[in-house]
């Protein structure tokens, strides 16, 4: 596919259109925010770190029937993906309290949630992407109960996969977001992207940060942490 104009550009990513009516390139950037984009900086190599950490994930979950919009990594910087309607909910998935969800519900941070938390989360930048509940998302025509439901199952089925292949790692999935989008021909699938931006990772024996907590709370070690994390998933180190 041939890259053409500029669709969209987000925190971290830019979107383009290609010459196939279908297909996006996805260009992961290194720029990296927190706080509803209060707190702006950058962290070298993240956007390489990222595009490879990703794309471990999307294959892995297109290997085991999760339908996701990932197509091919086409260089450091770049993916191909499946054209969608993004859905303006980010999905949580909780097995650890730890974030927002420590706050809200004074929990200590690093408590283990006895069942699978699951949220939703209103993708709306101006309000600060709010939590939301099922009659909020019907109320605000989101998406159909149904879409909703099918969200949350492949919500739990990717978190049953990536726990288990974390676990491998000696890493713990405390939580992750993810985003689902509607093709053309009105499939649901996963979209976005799944690395240390979008997910909290522990390791399991020293409970050390391996994500973008490192920079959400100046911890420093961003990038090593990043770097860490493509290790133990196996990926080619990046320098
Ligand atoms: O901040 P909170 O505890 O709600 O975040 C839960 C999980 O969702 C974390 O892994 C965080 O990295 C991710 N998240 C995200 N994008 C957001 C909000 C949260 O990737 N806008």
């Amino acid at each position: 596919a041939i890259k053409g104009e500029m669709l969209y550009e987000g925190k971290a990513k830019k979107v383009y259109v290609t010459d196939q009516a279908d297909l996006y390139i996805v260009e992961y950037k290194d720029d990296a925010t927190a706080f509803n984009g209060e707190k702006k900086g950058q962290i070298t190599g993240k956007g390489q770190l990222n595009n490879a950490i990703s794309t471990i994930f999307m294959e892995m979950l297109n290997e085991r029937g999760i339908p996701t919009h990932f197509v091919e990594k086409l260089n450091d910087r770049e993916q191909l993906v499946k054209k969608v309607e993004i859905v303006l909910l980010e999905v949580v998935v909780r097995n650890v309290a730890a974030g927002s969800l420590a706050k809200r519900l004074g929990m200590e941070e690093g408590t283990i949630l006895p069942k699978t938390v699951v949220e939703f989360y209103y993708k709306n930048d101006d309000l600060g992407d709010p939590l939301i509940n099922d009659s909020h998302i019907d109320v605000l025509e989101l998406a159909t109960p149904e879409v909703v439901k099918q969200m949350e199952v492949y919500g739990r089925q990717i978190n049953d996969i990536l726990v288990e292949f974390m676990k491998q790692r000696n890493v713990i999935l405390v939580d992750f977001k993810l985003e689902f989008g509607i093709t053309p021909a009105g499939e649901l699938i996963l979209a976005d992207e799944i690395s240390p931006d979008t997910c909290r990772f522990w390791d399991a024996d020293t409970k050390e940060k391996l994500d973008k907590d490192r920079f959400r709370r100046d911890m420093g070690g961003v990038e090593e942490a990043y770097q860490e994390m493509l290790r133990r998933l196996g990926g080619v180190e990046l320098v």
